[in-house]
């Protein structure tokens, strides 16, 4: 019998400090920085974000989000075989975050390993997650995005800081006789490393180079339409099935003026696009569980549903996972 790999349970986690527009804007003039709600909402669609504590980092929110999700498969930690964690804004340089996930998860023995594909990062995690439990290496995984991108932002840029927030999603996946994931579709192009990149590095025990966020937002955004468009085709055509099969498409929550653009250009009404962008800003790698978890959490994504999954970002990244739910 085939073996395919199914969503069982999601969670997901907000830290609980929310900042609108307005008071992330009251806290920039303060340092001298000028935006206004106005500004933020018409270019992004975006109204708050949440920002974590400077003692939490992205594997607290990650263990709040994966209690969750095990809680709504009906699993414990230890029937779980397999961790992958999806981050940018890892803990420390090593261990990975999934290790630490494990341990304070109360669990040991199972495999655990970090994905970094920035804001792609879900979809990565999700495919290899998905290979490894139909070769049968695991059964019941938890994969996992969790990013504290506030620590990467450069407060003094107005053009990015107003965009992220910190955040985490989870999601179970279980062996199961029926699929499940239907297909996915994963791609990277390094010519465009510089567009959006934080380029320091730690040396000899110094951070070398710039360690907050850089990103060409205008080319950012025409490369990302683009991609998503043919991400989705391409993920489309290796299931033999068309937009009109799609019952909610949760695409990476960049912004709302990228998700509109890839919703016409695939002649998808924005009614099927699960937006939670305007409450979150951009989690780069926990945005798609995270608004995948408001959906189903909400009572719009059902059992048997077509779910469309994509993200694009940081290297360039890109891709899609299409599943019935
Ligand atoms: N508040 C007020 N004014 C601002 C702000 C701000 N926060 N940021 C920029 N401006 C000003 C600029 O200084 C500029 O002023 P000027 O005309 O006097 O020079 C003006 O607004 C227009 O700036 P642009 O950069 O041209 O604005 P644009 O319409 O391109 O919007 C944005 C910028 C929102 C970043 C857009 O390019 C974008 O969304 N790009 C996609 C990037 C993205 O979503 N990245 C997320 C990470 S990647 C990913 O997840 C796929």
């Amino acid at each position: 019998m085939t073996r395919y790999s199914r969503i069982t349970g999601t969670g997901s986690y907000l830290p609980p400090r929310r900042l609108t527009n307005a008071e992330l804007a009251a806290e920039l003039a303060t340092k001298g920085v000028e935006t206004s709600d106005e500004w933020i909402v018409e270019r992004t669609g975006i109204r708050a974000r949440h920002f974590a504590a400077p003692d939490v980092s992205s594997s607290d929110l990650a263990v709040a989000a994966a209690k969750q999700a095990l809680e709504a498969a009906g699993l414990l930690a230890s029937d779980i075989d397999l961790i992958i964690v999806a981050t940018s804004t890892p803990d420390m340089v090593f261990p990975s975050v999934a290790c630490i996930v494990q341990n304070k998860l109360g669990i040991a023995g199972c495999p655990a390993f970090d994905v970094q594909a920035v804001c792609s990062g879900f979809i990565y995690a999700l495919t290899v997650a998905d290979a490894l439990i139909k070769t049968g290496s695991a059964t019941k995984a938890l994969v996992i995005g969790a990013e504290v991108f506030s620590r990467i932002l450069d407060f003094s840029d107005r053009t990015t800081c107003v965009l992220f927030g910190d955040g985490a999603g989870a999601v179970v996946l279980q062996a199961s006789d029926t699929p499940g994931i239907l297909a996915s579709d994963l791609h990277a192009d390094g010519k465009y490393v510089g567009i959006l990149c934080v380029p320091g590095h730690v040396s000899g025990g110094q951070v070398v180079g710039d360690p907050l966020l850089k990103m060409d937002g205008q080319a950012v955004f025409k490369l990302a339409v683009g991609l998503l468009e043919s991400t989705a085709r391409a993920t489309l055509a290796k299931a033999n099935l068309s937009e009109a099969d799609i019952d909610w498409m949760i695409p990476h929550q960049a912004n709302i003026r990228i998700m509109q653009s890839t919703a016409r250009k695939l002649k998808m009404p924005l009614e099927k696009v699960i937006v939670t962008v305007d409450q979150h800003g951009n989690t780069s790698a926990a945005s798609i569980p995270l608004a995948m978890d408001v959906a189903v959490r909400d009572g719009k994504v059902k059992k048997g549903d077509t779910l469309l999954l994509e993200g694009v970002g940081g290297g360039f990244t890109w891709g899609a996972v299409l599943l019935n739910y």
